[in-house]
């Protein structure tokens, strides 16, 4: 199968074209719900749900809905040959992938990081403060992710702009029209990021750190040590979910505060344990997230035929907004009850294993800033459009947000 093939295109499922509708594609999301639940996309053999709990049985049901597949929308160049893949398999065998990182990111060895991720954020909070106007996708959303994970690694921080411009190019969204020069740049993107830290993990066999690609390289999978390649490709792997989601979601709590409800910076300063509330308010409310499966046998299933190797994607994004579990769910209401009930990090075997690191990098990036800062308030002259880049989980995201900041 060749790679054009291989790659689900989102948006010529969804049809959104204009940058105006990819942003706030929640009007399509309300019509499929009601309309078309479960549609079939036959220019690319895909279904696709957009129910809560149609998407969430599709990440559940791994017998039916099978993570191992031949086509996807995620935009990273395939690796098959890499037995450490976690994303990329089932149980049982997920399991035993999944275990040699898994204890990385438990909340005991999190903790641990806690004094780490908040002198990051003491240093990128102190470099905006004699400042009336910045860009935080730029001052906050983009550094903190990529820092916090390349010292996780063991990876050299110094070399944050290196790693971020990699990994965004390996997750940049296919397109039709631009589909081979894409997939050139994300071929070279992959070939210098490889070799950029293939000696690193050669380094760190011989001389292992307190981090996580020294672990990688004394893990055993099936009685085997993994390979040096395959420890560098883990890496990227990480290095990449790691990245651009954190960001977006940095990203988004500070458009959520200005244009989705403004006032709140204040209700937050009042009280900062309402700061982990919006924390799950906006990975519900504004979050472009999509997920994708293979069907594993012939079924019937939410009234459908469907075939075996037939993709199907999860909306997320979709479900998040699903009226039958999030009363009002088109507002934003940081005051809900059950917003952690989202789908946002997934569900079922594949969780997010970064949920808990994403989520402490928010809570204490938002607590400090709100600490640090009397009032954010929008630049005048600001269009949303303007500032729009495609994201690989559809849709679009925040490439730079303007913000005034009061001291
Ligand atoms: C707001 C930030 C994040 C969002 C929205 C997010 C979202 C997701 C989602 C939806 C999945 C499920 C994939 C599937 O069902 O196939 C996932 C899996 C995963 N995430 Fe995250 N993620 C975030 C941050 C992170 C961070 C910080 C890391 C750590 C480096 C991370 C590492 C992973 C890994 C390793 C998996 C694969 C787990 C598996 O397949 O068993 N994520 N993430």
């Amino acid at each position: 199968m060749n790679s054009t093939k291989q790659i689900i295109l989102l948006n010529e499922i969804s049809k959104l074209k204009s940058k105006e509708e990819q942003w706030e594609p929640f009007t399509w999301y309300k019509e499929m719900r009601e309309n078309s639940h479960v549609f079939y996309d036959a220019d690319q053999d895909v279904w696709n749900v957009f129910l809560y709990d149609h998407v969430k049985s599709v990440l559940f049901d791994h017998k039916l809905f099978s993570n191992k597949k031949e086509r996807s929308f995620i935009p990273v160049p395939r690796n098959e040959d890499n037995r450490s893949n976690v994303n990329h398999c089932d149980p049982p065998e997920h399991r035993n992938r999944r275990a040699l990182i898994a204890h990385a990111f438990t909340p005991r060895s999190l903790e641990e990081w806690r004094p780490k991720i908040q002198a990051i954020v003491d240093e990128l909070i102190t470099e905006m403060a004699s400042q009336t106007k910045v860009d935080i996708v730029e001052k906050l959303a983009i550094p903190l992710p990529v820092t916090v994970i390349a010292e996780l690694l063991g990876v050299p921080s110094k070399d944050r702009k290196l790693i971020k411009a990699w990994s965004d190019t390996l997750f940049y969204p296919y397109d039709k029209e631009t589909f081979n020069d894409i997939t050139k740049q994300k071929a070279q993107a992959s070939r210098e990021f490889f070799e950029y830290l293939y000696p690193i993990v050669q380094e760190k066999r011989k001389h292992p750190l307190n981090d996580i690609i020294s672990d990688l390289t004394k893990a055993e999978l099936d009685g085997e040590r993994l390979t040096d390649a395959e420890v560098v490709m883990s890496s990227i792997g990480l290095l990449g979910a790691g990245n651009e989601t954190t960001t977006t979601l940095l990203s988004l709590m500070f458009y959520c505060m200005l244009y989705d409800q403004p006032g709140i910076y204040q209700e937050l300063r009042a009280d900062l344990s309402l700061v982990p509330k919006l924390v799950e308010e906006v990975l519900r409310f504004r979050f472009p997230v999509c997920m994708d499966r293979q069907i594993a046998q012939d079924t019937t299933i939410f009234g459908h035929e469907m075939k075996k190797g037939q993709a199907v994607l999860a909306w997320i994004g979709a479900a998040n907004r699903d009226e039958s579990q999030f009363v009002l769910a088109e507002e934003f209401d940081i005051h809900r009850q059950g917003n952690q009930k989202h789908l946002t990090f997934g569900a079922g075997p594949h969780f997010c294993l970064g949920a808990p690191l994403a989520r402490m990098e928010a809570n204490i990036a938002l607590t400090t800033f709100v600490q640090r800062f009397a009032d954010i308030t929008p630049v005048d002259e600001f269009k949303v459009t303007e500032h729009l880049i495609a994201s690989p989980g559809g849709g679009q995201s925040l490439k730079s947000l303007p913000i005034r900041l009061q001291n």
